[in-house]
């Protein structure tokens, strides 16, 4: 299990911390971070994208807390090969929050139990409104279900002895905010660690995050609440916890194109560009993951031609070279493994 699970070896090496210095990596438990901050800085689980190398480039640029993306909890106990490329980390990738999704309690629990030595806690998807998805019992549908969330929740707490690994939930909002209410006191009651909300309902898209259902939820419950729905920069994160008083605050779409957001930038600077090439090469990313990443991080700053030739290139080189001769950007050396 550990040597499908453990990708220390091969990239603790990689960290930004600099050579040796991870030996003494210390970090702060998520609770912890509730506690101590104003409000948590936190990169959303994100299917394809929140991967190993993004969340260590945005750890660099102030996030405090990373999630996985969203695993299969079925698939990641039936498959090792599911398993291995859905979950890598690396002993600087702390605090870490691994999010399944499951249909059933006994997928939850022994999913949770095997990432319990690599991660400060397991997430359950109530949030995700994809057909396929809910179709299978997972993600939205499931805030039609309270006993079963609620039973998920009380066997992982009862299944883990670690006392500050977390059980969380990420939501989405109901029609009737009451329903919601309602729904995180029952998930409080069964021992939930802390929740986060995406300010919207299940069927909705572009409409506006409902703030105000966010706000009304942290203050029914006493546990830390997290809030998420179209932050794209620090100022607006900023503005988010005066409204609502959360305890952290999340980004997705905001900080793939910005991943340095949290840290104040109001765009991709160059140093962070050159960050992603560093970590993406180094610990063996995907061209396509590679090449998606710098399309979000770029996507202002290229013009429409721009865009067009760079979603052609197809390998590595060409992507170098075009950064270099558009942008200014040389790669930087990546290091051989010994
Ligand atoms: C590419 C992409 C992948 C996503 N994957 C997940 C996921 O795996 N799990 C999840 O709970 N939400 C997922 N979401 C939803 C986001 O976490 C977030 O709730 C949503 O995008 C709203 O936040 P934003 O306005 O900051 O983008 C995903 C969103 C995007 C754009």
């Amino acid at each position: 299990m550990v040597d499908i699970l453990d990708a220390s070896n091969s990239v603790s090496r990689l960290s930004l911390l600099g050579d040796g210095e991870e030996q003494d990596f210390k970090w702060k438990k998520p609770l912890e971070l509730f506690a101590e901050r104003k409000f948590v800085r936190i990169c959303a689980p994100m299917v394809r994208y929140s991967k190993l190398p993004f969340r260590l480039l945005t750890r660099k640029y102030g996030v405090d807390l990373a999630y996985t993306p969203m695993i299969v909890s079925n698939s990641f106990l039936c498959s090792l090969k599911a398993r291995d490329s859905d979950f890598t980390t690396c002993n600087v990738d702390r605090p870490l929050i691994v999010q399944f999704a499951a249909s059933n309690t006994e997928d939850f629990v022994r999913a949770s139990q095997i990432v319990v030595p690599y991660a400060d806690g397991v997430d359950l998807n109530c949030g995700c409104p994809q057909r396929w998805a809910q179709a299978e019992g997972y993600g939205a549908c499931l805030l039609r279900k309270p006993e079963i969330v609620q039973d998920m929740i009380r066997q992982t707490k009862g299944a883990i002895s670690s006392q500050d690994f977390t059980i969380s939930i990420k939501i989405r909002i109901h029609h009737n905010i009451r329903e919601t209410v309602e729904f995180c006191r029952k998930m409080e009651h069964a021992g939930l660690s802390w929740l986060a909300v995406h300010g919207r309902t299940p069927e909705q898209r572009g409409e506006p995050v409902n703030n105000e259902a966010i706000q009304l939820i942290k203050s029914s419950v006493n546990i830390p609440v997290i809030a998420n729905g179209d932050v794209k920069s620090l100022e607006g994160a900023k503005k988010i916890h005066t409204e609502t008083k959360a305890n952290g605050i999340m980004a997705a779409r905001g900080i793939l194109s910005n991943p340095s957001m949290f840290a104040g930038y109001q765009s991709t600077p160059e140093e962070c560009v050159k960050d992603w090439i560093y970590l993406a090469l180094s610990t063996g990313t995907s061209f396509q993951c590679f090449h998606h990443h710098l399309t979000f991080m770029l996507q202002k700053a290229m013009s429409r031609a721009e865009q067009t030739v760079f979603a052609s290139l197809a390998s590595t080189s060409s992507v170098l070279q075009f950064l270099k001769e558009n942008f200014g950007i040389s790669a930087p050396r990546i290091p051989v493994k010994s």
